[in-house]
């Protein structure tokens, strides 16, 4: 599949996301919708009826990131609106395989992400249930923190083990990726970007874009 970007809406004036999901839908490859509850993490955005208006709107798909307790019993209504994505943090499921298998069985991607210190071996069988793996790279909850180098090595086990198994799992990486940081994610093997507030506070998110995505393949061609 290559490199995809997915611009976290996160950043964006909430006011206008329809104007803001515009500004970059002719070079992103997604939306990354960032959901939070207040328990997952300290930080409460949006739900399910803000996704399903986006969806009407929106020209690129919807890359829905769940950081709520309890996603077995809301991750699917996410499907329902129209999210092509929806990724679940594996901490907070009680059966991340069950979950995966509804989320497939209603035409969406299943995506597991995982905070910085939670480790990829114990999920290693269940990568061939999934269709993409999220490495958080800041600690969830916030946009503009800085981006973790010590998660680096994670990246560079996953990308392993995903080639072990010959998968077409993607493995996304979420949290302070800018022009400073993408090459060093690129290069331990990541191949979709989340960016939120490196491109939406930009005076040309496009542009922002545009340059993330070259110097990610340049960097993944280093690999
Ligand atoms: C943080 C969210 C991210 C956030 C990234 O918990 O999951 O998607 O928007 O923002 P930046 O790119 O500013 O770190
Ligand atoms: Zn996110």
């Amino acid at each position: 599949m290559g490199i995809q970007i997915s611009p976290s809406i996160l950043s964006a004036d909430f006011a206008n996301l329809g104007a803001e999901v515009d500004s970059i839908a002719d070079v992103a490859d997604w939306v990354h919708v960032d959901v939070m509850d207040n328990h997952f993490v300290p930080n409460l955005t949006l739900g399910l009826p803000v996704v399903e208006s986006l969806r009407k709107v929106s020209p690129l798909p919807l890359d829905c990131h769940l950081m709520i307790e309890n996603p077995d019993r809301w991750a699917p209504a996410y499907a329902e609106a129209g999210a092509s994505s929806v990724t679940f943090h594996v901490e907070a499921a009680h059966a991340p395989v069950r979950l995966a298998r509804e989320l497939r069985a209603q035409g969406a991607r299943a995506g597991m992400g995982l905070k910085p210190a939670t480790p990829i071996e114990p999920y290693a069988d269940l990568l061939p249930e999934l269709d993409m793996v999220l490495l958080m790279t800041v600690e969830p909850g916030f946009g503009g923190q800085a981006f973790l180098d010590v998660v680096l090595p994670k990246i560079a086990r996953t990308r392993a083990l995903l080639r072990d198994r010959d998968s077409a799992v993607w493995l996304q990486v979420d949290g302070g990726v800018s022009s400073a940081t993408i090459e060093r994610a690129a290069e331990a093997g990541a191949d979709v970007f989340v960016a939120g507030s490196a491109v939406f506070t930009a005076d040309e998110p496009a542009a922002v874009v545009s340059h993330l995505r070259a110097l990610a393949e340049a960097a993944a061609v280093r690999d």
